[in-house]
């Protein structure tokens, strides 16, 4: 691809934010985007890059501090034409991240988001506000990172979605996986914030709200009416051992009418069954093609930096 100059602000510099930067970094030159720089990055804790060498990872690891500069200031001053807002996430308001996407859209700049907050909260402003601007509000890394899953609609022209179920959090799965081989909730927990899957606040895997925000986005994308305050959720904090045993998952389901995020027992040869770890799986009906499946990692650092690069390639196409 032979792409037309463009520069990326990177708003948040942890896990996803040095994942994006490391892997744009590795695979750009195979993509063709030599016109593409990350020009700035700005973050709570590292301050305000420009143009950030290729070693900043290594700078920052070992202590180096930039000035400190505001989020929004930074954006409306930025020459950058396309935002990666990689900050944490927050379902109760979406912010900081929805005014920060909400900033970079009204100055008609591109959006790229891992941030469910805005995505599932603020869903049709925000889609509204680009459409207007004329610019990409695009979310891939918000729904199991970069493994496909809404998405894979693009190489489905014209085909009705019937229903959407899934397993779309890796923290539950991981310690359902665990708790089915024996392992206690709390260490099989702590294990998965060690390999960095969990929120930072694991609440929101652990009660189902990071799941029912998922299936929010996905609902909107499909032009279903479900809003995330509306959703029934459940999580899987009273799953027992022998539950987990018998192939409980923590279950996503959407239709037109109705959505849900329940623990669910499910059969042996239903293939979400055989989900395990921090996979996920996505199960689509449509009316062409009845059932469509993926199945992928759903978090880590660079399986979720993967969406924001398709994000990007579809922005520069
Ligand atoms: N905490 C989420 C999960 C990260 O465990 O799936 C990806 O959305």
């Amino acid at each position: 691809m032979t792409s037309k100059k463009s520069k990326i602000l990177i708003l948040g510099f942890g896990t996803v934010g040095q994942g994006f930067f490391d892997l744009f970094s590795r695979k750009k030159d195979s993509l063709g985007l030599n016109n593409v720089s990350i020009s700035e990055i700005v973050d709570m804790k590292y301050g305000h890059i420009i143009n950030p060498k290729q070693d900043i990872i290594r700078e920052i690891a070992s202590g180096k501090i930039f000035p400190q500069k505001d989020v929004i200031s930074t954006i409306k001053e930025s020459d950058a034409d396309i935002v990666c807002e990689f900050t944490w996430l927050n379902l109760k308001t979406a912010e900081p991240a929805y005014s920060h996407v909400r900033t970079a859209l009204e100055l008609g700049k591109h959006v790229i988001t891992t941030n469910k907050g805005p995505s599932a909260l603020k869903y049709k402003e925000l889609t509204e506000l680009a459409k207007k601007k004329g610019v990409k509000f695009l979310m891939k890394g918000t729904v199991m990172a970069g493994t496909p899953s809404f998405n894979i609609l693009d190489l489905l022209p014209g085909a009705e979605v019937k229903s959407v179920r899934g397993v779309m959090n890796g923290t539950t799965n991981y310690i359902l996986t665990s708790m089915e081989q024996g392992k206690n909730f709390s260490v099989a927990l702590k294990e998965a914030q060690e390999l960095g899957y969990a929120e930072a606040d694991p609440t929101n895997d652990v009660d189902g709200y990071d799941t029912a925000s998922k299936i929010t986005i996905i609902s909107h994308i499909l032009g279903w009416k479900h809003e995330f305050a509306d959703l029934k959720i459940e999580g899987i904090r009273n799953v027992t051992p022998e539950q987990a045993k018998a192939k409980t998952k923590l279950v996503a389901y959407a239709d037109r009418s109705t959505a849900y995020v329940r623990p669910m027992q499910l059969s042996k040869d239903d293939i979400l069954s055989g989900v395990s770890g921090v996979m996920n799986a996505i199960e689509i009906e449509t009316d062409t093609m009845g059932k469509i499946y993926s199945m992928g990692p759903g978090a880590g650092k660079i399986q979720t930096a993967q969406a924001a690069l398709t994000d990007l390639v579809t922005i520069l196409r």
